[in-house]
């Protein structure tokens, strides 16, 4: 599994144990920076990885910025894109299983490593469970293709 990786200045460090973590567990890992702590612009950040995604380069993306709220809203903006920011193991797992989540979003101020890695072994373990959540992330596609729809209930 390839997993593209993005930070901004706040997410830095996080992002480079994040990184050794995931090579060490056999992964790929896409980088695509920030490459140190000096103040840049998170949406360009996440707008890579979301691309990387959304193109097929990255089977999934992880980016982290402070909080993780930056980084989830730019990504969520790409179409086929399902980011979670999760700050604990049970979202993780659930954004999988429900939401079949393709990119995790964290907050490296909210969070300590030890908490952080852990989130990340629980995202990339779990599956997407299919069946009726198969049905609402269809849902969600259809708002993103503007889908008219006239059977809301
Ligand atoms: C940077 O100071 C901070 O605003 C950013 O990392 C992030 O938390 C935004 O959502």
């Amino acid at each position: 599994m390839k997993i593209a990786l993005g930070a901004d200045h706040a997410g830095f460090p996080l992002k480079e144990k994040i990184k050794e973590f995931l090579e060490r567990k056999g992964y790929e890992v896409l980088d695509m920076g920030t490459h140190s702590t000096d103040s840049v612009h998170y949406p360009n950040f996440a707008e890579k990885v979301a691309r990387a995604v959304q193109r097929g380069e990255a089977d999934r993306g992880i980016l982290i910025c402070g909080t993780g709220i930056g980084m989830s809203i730019t990504a969520n903006k790409f179409k086929g894109v399902r980011a979670a920011l999760c700050t604990n193991e049970y979202m993780a797992r659930m954004s999988r299983r429900h939401n079949d989540a393709n990119v995790l979003c964290l907050g490296e101020r909210v969070l300590g490593v030890e908490l952080a890695l852990s989130i990340v072994e629980a995202w990339l373990e779990e599956e997407f469970e299919g069946g009726r959540h198969e049905v609402r992330v269809k849902l969600i596609s259809d708002i993103e293709n503007e889908v008219c729809r006239t059977d809301i209930p």
